[in-house]
């Protein structure tokens, strides 16, 4: 693929494969992957009053409040690496967030050029989601099965200890799923509305969803 500056964001319930997929596509572009979920789990570590709020909702499967994310957001989006065009991954997640995001781009006069629906069915989520390990270091993500590190539980990057997310526990899990259907799912209407709206099954390898993904891509106008 070029260097096209492609503005996106990825919709999808969670454990679809949103991250997985952000970060390959953004190490082959080189533009900002820009995670709200990774950025409020770092608030959170570092026990900022953001990360500390954020926590109480995160750990029971819950939204964040729309002005906290839209906030962090507004203020990601001004860093320079996003200009090389970015992937908003897990933003916007309710009909004010899709709003305010339209709202921020128009006023920097650089519109997105795709949602992407990463789509994938619930009791898929639940198996992928179960079998996820992330590094606390660098976020890199994997799964026991699909795609192991080359050492069991360490990872090949910085040779962290992996670990379990603290939301992914199954019943924790199907409350982000009922979370996901209720609010975030009526998003794709307000892309389908703007004609930006794209769908990309994740039910395959991750090759096989990056194929599919780098197809869907291809067909954008920059
Ligand atoms: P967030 O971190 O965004 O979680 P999520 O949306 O629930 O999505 P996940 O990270 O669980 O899944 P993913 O789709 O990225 O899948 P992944 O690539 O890891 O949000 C967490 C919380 O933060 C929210 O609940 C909320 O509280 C808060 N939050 C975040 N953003 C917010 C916002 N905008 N507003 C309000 N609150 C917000 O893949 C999953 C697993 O499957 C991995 O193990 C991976 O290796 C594996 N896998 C991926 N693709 C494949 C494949 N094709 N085949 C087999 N395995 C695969």
């Amino acid at each position: 693929m070029g260097e096209t500056p492609l503005r996106l964001v990825f919709l999808g319930p969670p454990g679809a494969g949103k991250g997985t997929q952000a970060a390959l596509l953004s190490a082959e572009r080189s533009f900002a992957h820009i995670s709200t979920g990774d950025m409020l789990r770092e608030a959170a570590k570092r026990g900022t009053e953001i990360g500390r709020k954020a926590e109480t909702f995160m750990k029971k499967g819950l939204l964040v409040p729309d002005e906290v994310v839209i906030a962090a957001v507004r203020e990601r989006l001004r860093q320079s690496d996003a200009r090389k065009g970015f992937v908003l991954d897990g933003f916007p997640r309710t009909l004010e967030q899709a709003k305010a995001l339209e709202a921020m781009l128009q006023a920097e006069g650089l519109p997105l050029h795709a949602a992407v629906d990463i789509t994938l069915g619930d009791e898929a989520v639940i198996t992928r989601i179960a079998g996820r390990r992330t590094c606390p270091k660098c976020n890199r993500i994997y799964h026991v099965v699909a795609d192991p590190p080359k050492k069991q539980g360490i990872c090949d990057t910085d040779g962290e200890k992996l670990l379990q997310r603290a939301d992914d526990r199954e019943e924790t899990v199907r409350e982000r799923l009922a979370v996901y259907h209720r609010q975030t799912a009526p998003v794709a209407s307000f892309y389908r509305e703007r004609k930006l709206y794209r769908a990309v099954s994740s039910d395959g390898d991750l090759k096989e969803v990056g194929r599919r993904l780098g197809l869907v891509l291809s067909t954008l106008a920059t």
